[in-house]
């Protein structure tokens, strides 16, 4: 498969009364159709800023993003996002706030099939039921689901989540990583994904993109994750190769993400067998599955 969006020596710059603060420099990433995207790193790296410059909600400083052949400018419906909560008109019902989107973007289709993209997708997250419900009356988790169907619905080319699930309980986040992946595999819409959880990233990713620290946050290191799909939880968490793709991440986070231009080290043969010991995080190290 091609490259389908190309992200060249991407770089955001702020200016501050200190003088300008590099946050993200010559980022690099070319990303396929079709392909699930993680990326991770400790908080504050610049994750955001790489997404909101694909998502076209921030100018870079320097460098470029092509998708789909062409040079991004501003936003657009060709690309879906969907944050952390997602901004739901509170006088609106879920099923009018998925056509919201829906109007503008089919306006040529007739209200009966816009209606029915709207209901689709609501039911396929699961809200079969809740269509007619306002934010008010939904709990955090079923708005959420309203987000992902409505991102969907619009049939971006690309798909763009900051971190999701940082808001779930693990049960729910769950849930919907399970409604992402499936919704994600029926649509194979080129998706790039914030996260700081390795293991959410090990079960919906193709490959996991590691950023080292800011200031000046780069691609430190990339790791394919080929786990059989369509993938299934425990299925993916008893694969030979779990436990040592997790150890890697881990070790990215812990270590090497606060080293600048660090190579990769070789990856461990197909035989080696996970290490008995983790490492232990240095005091003044985050652990990487703390929220951010
Ligand atoms: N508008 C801004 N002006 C100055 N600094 C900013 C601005 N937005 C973000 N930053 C800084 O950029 C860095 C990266 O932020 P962000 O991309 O949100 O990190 P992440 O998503 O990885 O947690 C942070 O240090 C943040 O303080
Ligand atoms: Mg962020």
């Amino acid at each position: 498969m091609s490259d389908y969006c190309q992200l060249s020596g991407l770089t955001k710059t702020y200016p501050t009364p200190r003088g300008p603060a590099v946050i993200v420099k010559d980022f690099n990433l070319n990303i396929r159709k079709g392909e699930f995207i993680s990326l991770i790193g400790h908080s504050g790296c610049g994750k955001s800023t790489v997404l909101s410059m694909l998502a076209g909600l921030s100018e870079p400083s320097g460098g470029g993003i092509i998708l789909a052949g062409k040079e991004l400018a501003g936003p657009g419906p060709d690309r879906g996002v969907v944050f952390q909560s997602p901004c739901l008109l509170p006088w609106m019902t879920a099923f009018e706030n998925v056509m919201l989107g829906v109007d503008q973007v089919f306006f040529t289709a007739s209200r009966e099939e816009r209606a029915q993209i709207a209901t689709y997708y609501l039911t396929v997250v699961g809200l079969g039921d809740s269509l007619h419900k306002r934010p008010s009356e939904l709990s955090q988790g079923m708005r959420q689901r309203v987000g992902i169907a409505r991102a969907f619905a619009l049939k971006p080319k690309m798909l763009l989540l900051d971190e999701p699930f940082g808001m779930l309980d693990s049960l729910t986040r769950y849930e919907l990583q399970q409604v992402l992946i499936e919704l994600w595999r029926r649509n194979r819409i080129t998706a790039l994904m914030v996260t700081h959880d390795v293991d959410e990233a090990l079960f919906l990713s193709d490959r996991i993109v590691c950023m080292t620290d800011g200031p000046a946050a780069e691609v430190g290191e990339v790791i394919e994750v080929d786990f059989p799909r369509p993938r299934e939880r425990k299925a993916v968490m008893e694969h030979p190769d779990y436990y040592k793709l997790r150890e890697e991440l881990i070790q990215f986070l812990e270590v090497r993400a606060h080293r600048k231009g660090t190579a990769a080290p070789p990856p461990p043969s197909a035989s080696a067998s996970p290490p008995a010991v983790r490492r232990r995080a240095p005091a003044d190290i985050e652990a990487p599955m703390n929220p951010a």
